[in-house]
This record gives structure tokens, C-alpha cells and sequence, in this order.
């Protein structure tokens, strides 16, 4: 697959360089200074009382951060961090096979956590409650029911979904943490981290030209870094100069808000086919060929943050800042 510069999931190259500019405590994560700030309270909490920290929910759209937080809670609690998702976890036995592997503190990472069906989830709520399992042993007649307790744990669920999960799952985590879009400040710092831990000499307006375009999303800020970085390279720049790194984002199709062709297509058809709005989601996605929860999980939520897409009862309807954003007119709509 052609890779999209603004697709907020992580490809291959991404993964590879991904572990060397992962921050791995809280002093290297930047922004979400509440979350942050709760999450060491609790750390610090736990640890004085000698337990494991309670379960954590964390949720917001694509890579802000989840996957990071999640390494950073095992670290900062000192404990080692098991890791699977919830398309991974097809049936009750494979989740137990999950939990009674673990060791006592470990974390437990659900990434997806709003996919694990629903006969899995029935296994994890006395899991998360009391730190045991009911499973099944032997066959029909002698088939009987047996209590394993399990060493305590914290599970450490991710969603990009928060809406999607049950509340009977919802509520048995003890902190709830949403991560939020940063903000050009927060992004650039993190643009010059990550291009000092890739040996990327980077002028601070071309820092700050990348993190305006990053969708206020550091894994984008990230990718947009590597791709500057090749533009410098081809050209032999020792150094990432704002004019280099306009041109780059031009090439690669990012406009000055960090929309890419998607986001403009979305735009362009609303007002063009659907008059502005409102529209459905899915025959919106019909019109421009992507899939419904794409647009919903990747494409809407950032539109909707700087106030371009609003979602009414009846469907998605853009704003009157498009229709000035593209330079088109507003339509009759006598
Ligand atoms: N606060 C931060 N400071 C610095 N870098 C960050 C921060 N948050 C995330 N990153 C970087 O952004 C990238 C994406 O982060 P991560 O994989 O944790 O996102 P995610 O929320 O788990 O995404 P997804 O929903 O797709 O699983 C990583 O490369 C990570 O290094
Ligand atoms: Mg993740």
C-alpha cells in the first residue's frame, strides 16, 4: 500500500525507528500535563502503599500517545508490560491463557480494547475486580466450573473509542485519561527531540512549520521529520531550513493546516454533493471511497477540533471557515 503521509496508523519504517525515539518516562513525554500529572500521583500513590496501580483507561484518537503511556506506567511503576489487543483475543480460554501468565504487578496492555468480544470481556470483569477467573474443566456431565486466582495485575486498556466500550467494562477502570491534540508548542518540542535522537539538524522555524502541519498528532509530526529529513539529504542540507521544509510539505501534498487529499475530498464533496450538509457518514464514505470508521477514527476528529466538521443528529455538515478555507462560495440553499 502507497504510504499516506497523514494516515494515523504506523507503517513498517515507522516501527523500526519508532524505538529509538519512543520517549520511555514521563520527564521525555511532552504535553498531556494533566494526564501526566494524575497518572504520577497514583504511580507515586501505589508504590508507597506497595500495591499495583489501578486499572487505566486510556482513549483519544490515533497516535497521541496511548501505546507510550502505557510503556511508561509499566517503567515508572518498575514492572514488566505484557502486551495484546482486542481483535487479538478471539475467545475466553486465550484471554486466560493471557492472565495466568502473568507475573504479580505486571501491566496488562489491551490496545483496542473496545474490540474484545464480548464473551472475553465476561472473563476480564472479575479478573480486574478480584484478580481471579471461572474456567470451565472436562466435558458436559463432568464439566465443572473451577475459581483460579490470579497474582494482581493492572490492566492498562487503550481505545481510540471511548463511546464503544461497554460500560460494565468502562467502569471497572479506576482512572479514565483522555488524551488530547497537542499544540504547535508541544509538537515542535517534540519535533526537535525526535531530530536530535535521529541526528537531524533542524532550524527552529522549520520545527515549528512541522509541527503546525501535524494535525496536532506527534506520530504524524514524526513521519513529516523523516520525510523532510529525506528532502534534506537528496539535496545535501546539513540542516533543516524552513524554506526546505515548506517545499518538502508541498511536495508531499500537506496543506498549511496538515489537510492531505482525503480531508479535501471529504470537504469538497459535503459542500458539493451533499450542499454543505448534513450527510451520513457512510454515503459519505461511499462518495469518496475510503471506510466509514476511517473517516470516523482518523479524518473526522481533527476536522471537527478546528472547527470545520460538526456533527448534528442528522449528519456531518461543514462550516462557513471551509467554505473560506478552499476559497469556494457558499451554495444557494433556497
Ligand atoms: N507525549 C509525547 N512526547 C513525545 N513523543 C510522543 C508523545 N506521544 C507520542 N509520541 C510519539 O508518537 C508516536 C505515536 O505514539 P503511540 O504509538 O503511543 O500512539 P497511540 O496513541 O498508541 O496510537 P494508536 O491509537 O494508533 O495505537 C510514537 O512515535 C511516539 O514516539
Ligand atoms: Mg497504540
Amino acid at each position: 500500500m502507497e504510504e499516506r503521509v497523514v494516515s494515523q496508523e504506523a507503517h513498517g519504517e515507522e516501527d523500526i525507528a519508532e524505538s529509538s525515539i519512543r520517549p520511555i518516562d514521563f520527564s521525555q513525554y511532552i504535553g498531556q500535563e494533566k494526564v501526566k500529572e494524575n497518572l504520577e500521583v497514583f504511580i507515586e500513590a501505589a508504590k508507597i502503599r506497595e500495591e499495583c496501580l489501578d486499572h487505566v483507561l486510556l482513549y483519544g484518537p490515533p497516535g497521541l500517545g496511548k501505546t507510550t503511556l502505557a510503556m511508561i506506567i509499566a517503567n515508572e511503576m518498575g514492572v514488566n508490560i505484557r502486551t495484546t489487543s482486542g481483535p487479538a483475543v478471539e475467545r475466553p480460554g486465550d484471554l486466560a491463557a493471557v492472565l495466568t501468565a502473568l507475573e504479580p504487578g505486571d501491566v496488562l496492555f489491551i490496545d483496542e480494547i473496545h474490540r474484545l468480544p464480548r464473551s472475553v470481556e465476561e472473563v476480564l470483569y472479575p479478573a480486574m475486580e478480584d484478580f481471579c477467573i471461572d474456567i470451565i474443566i472436562g466435558k458436559e456431565s463432568t464439566a465443572r466450573s473451577v475459581r483460579l486466582d490470579l497474582p494482581p495485575f493492572t490492566l492498562v486498556g487503550a481505545t481510540t473509542r471511548a463511546g464503544m466500550l461497554s460500560s460494565p467494562l468502562r467502569d471497572r477502570f479506576g482512572v479514565h485519561s483522555r488524551l488530547e491534540y497537542y499544540n504547535e508548542t508541544e509538537l515542535a518540542k517534540i519535533v526537535n527531540r525526535s531530530g536530535e535522537l535521529l541526528g537531524v539538524q533542524i532550524e527552529e522555524d522549520a520545527a515549528l512549520e512541522l509541527a503546525r502541519r501535524s494535525r496536532g498528532t506527534p506520530r504524524i509530526a514524526n513521519r513529516l521529520l523523516r520525510r523532510v529529513r529525506d528532502f534534506a539529504q537528496v539535496k545535501g542540507s546539513s540542516k533543516v531550513s524552513s524554506s526546505l521544509a515548506d517545499t518538502a510539505l508541498e511536495k508531499l501534498q500537506v496543506d498549511r493546516l496538515g489537510l492531505d487529499e482525503v480531508d479535501h475530498k471529504l470537504l469538497v464533496s459535503i459542500i458539493e454533493k451533499f450542499r454543505g450538509g448534513p450527510v451520513g457518514v457512510e454515503a459519505l464514505a461511499a462518495t469518496i471511497g475510503e471506510e466509514a470508521n476511517t473517516l470516523e477514527d482518523v479524518y473526522e476528529p481533527y476536522l471537527m477540533q478546528i472547527g470545520f466538521l460538526v456533527r448534528t443528529p442528522r449528519g456531518r455538515m461543514v462550516t462557513a471557515q471551509v467554505y473560506e478555507y478552499l476559497q469556494m462560495e457558499v451554495p444557494d440553499r433556497g
